[in-house]
């Protein structure tokens, strides 16, 4: 699917389908004006018929009108004019393309970014457009004998000069893409080795792009004995993924992303019930994030430089695997006692944070579906966002909350610290029942002291359980948001 910036008018353009917004009250966009005068008022006729209500995220297709050059005209509803809401105008949206993708349309033009929303702008509005109906296209049957239906569509034009935003919204689709079919890959396909392979095609796709791959051995010998506890138990070996994105100055400092790679959890010796235990092929959706943004940051030429780092590994339980009251010693030097080998996350991911500090970056960022406790917090709407710097959290903070991907952030108090002290080691994995997410920041936090640092546990967001299982590609947008962001900045 191609998206483009065109201008326009709507009775004289030729187009398969021109997408054009009412209101509620009989209201009418600028566009709908301009067709309605064309056509003899037709579509004032529609409205009080009451054939089109301008209800938010409610659509409806007319063919045959006199005097229009498009083919089709796909009515849509965006409630009441200039009070248009963000969550209206992306119902509209999805509304528009779930009746496009339908067929028989191969191109389309979207007239809406005339329609006012409610604190957003137009760079919102253009790249809602191209996100949501980029998205709308994404299909699973990689593993199925029956395909899904193609898709004519190919092409959508939106009615404005700012392609810039267009490209950003186009990139933004494609990382999501990437972090939604890494992440629903089962585990028997993505494994530590196959991310690794990823890393290597991202490299050999986009010059700015390098990749390198630490083996056990080479990890073994930066003495990261927390992340090789993990991996004990599986048949897999662990890597530890490096992507560097060189798009700013050669010695600007990086931005680093930091995400947990687990390409399967299964609890390892403290085993994980059996219903549901599917869902953590899923335990890599940190990784895909990365790896995700990575590719749209690398796409849009951002004027900044990026490290990605992921560790990866299965947890698995087995003969070798690391056992309650094992003892290991991190990367830091600091030793942890494992009194739950399915706090494995953070075992990865503190060596990660640990060896991230030499490329001097200027802010680290780590992506982790690290607690269920975070799902129980925020449910599926927010990712739990905890950091040791309030600059940091606030500029995630407002960039998820501009392109709805929306984090809430937890207090990471010294004193919840107390809650990993541990009698024979300098502290334990887990931190009991209360607060376990901000126990779980915690536990990183003693990692990630030399740098300007924030945690996103995304357990909750970043895919869906029950009959409409999938991943989500959450938090790409705001992470997309955050760089795009600190590119103009
Ligand atoms: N990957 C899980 C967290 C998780 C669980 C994410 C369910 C999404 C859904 C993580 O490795 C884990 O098992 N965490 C434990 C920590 C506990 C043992 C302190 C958890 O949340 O139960
Ligand atoms: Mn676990
Ligand atoms: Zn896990």
């Amino acid at each position: 699917m191609e998206f483009q910036a065109k201008t326009a008018q709507p009775d004289t353009l030729v187009s398969d389908c021109i997408v054009i917004a009412l209101f509620e009250d009989n209201q009418l966009s600028s566009s709908a004006e301009t067709l309605d005068k064309a056509c003899n008022g037709r579509i004032t006729t529609l409205l009080k018929r009451g054939d089109a209500k301008g209800t938010a995220g409610k659509a409806l297709l007319l063919t045959g009108l006199h005097n229009v050059a498009a083919e089709r005209i796909l009515l849509v509803g965006m409630g009441k004019q200039g009070e248009t809401s963000a969550k209206q105008f992306r119902e509209g949206v999805s509304a528009v393309i779930a009746i496009l993708k339908e067929g028989p349309a191969k191109n389309a033009c979207y007239f809406l970014n005339e329609v006012e929303v409610s604190d957003k702008d137009d760079n919102w509005k253009i790249r809602q457009q191209v996100e949501i109906s980029y998205a709308a296209t994404y299909t699973i049957d990689q593993f199925k004998s029956e395909k899904s239906p193609v898709i004519s569509l190919d092409e959508i034009h939106l009615i404005t000069s700012d392609s810039r935003s267009v490209a950003q919204g186009a990139a933004t689709a494609h990382g999501v893409e990437y972090a939604k079919t890494l992440s629903n890959l089962p585990g028997n396909r993505c494994t530590p080795s196959y991310l690794a392979e990823q890393a290597e095609q991202l490299d050999r796709e986009f010059d700015s792009v390098t990749s390198e791959i630490l083996d056990e051995a080479a990890m073994e010998a930066l003495g990261m004995g927390s992340l090789l506890s993990v991996s004990r138990g599986s048949r897999q070996p662990a890597k530890l993924i490096v992507m560097q994105y060189q798009g700013g100055k050669q010695n600007e400092q990086p931005i680093a992303l930091v995400g947990k790679g687990l390409t399967f959890d299964s609890g390892g010796i403290s085993l994980k019930p059996g219903p549901q235990m599917d869902e953590m092929k899923y335990d890599m959706c940190g990784a895909s994030s990365v790896f995700g943004a990575i590719k749209a940051a690398a796409e849009l030429q951002l004027p900044i430089n990026i490290v990605g780092v992921v560790p990866s590994s299965e947890n698995m339980p087995d003969g070798d695997a690391s056992k309650p009251g094992d003892i290991v010693t991190s990367m830091s030097g600091q030793t942890i006692e494992i009194l739950n080998t399915d706090a494995e996350g953070r075992l990865i991911l503190c060596d990660a944070l640990t060896y991230t500090a030499k490329f001097n970056p200027a802010v680290v960022i780590d992506i982790a579906t690290l607690t269920g406790a975070c799902i129980i917090a925020l449910g599926g709407q927010a990712t739990g966002l905890m950091s040791n710097n309030q600059a940091l959290a606030d500029e995630l903070l407002a960039a998820g909350q501009h392109c709805g991907d929306r984090a809430w952030q937890l207090p990471i108090w010294e004193e919840y610290q107390e809650q990993l002290k541990s009698p024979f080691a300098d502290m334990q994995n887990i931190g009991g029942r209360e607060a376990g997410s901000i126990t779980a920041a915690c536990f990183l936090s003693r990692f990630t002291k030399e740098y300007t640092w924030a945690h996103l546990d995304i357990a909750g967001t970043a895919w869906i359980s029950g009959a409409k299982k999938g991943a989500t590609g959450r938090p790409v947008p705001l992470l997309m948001q955050y760089l795009i962001n600190r590119s103009n900045g």
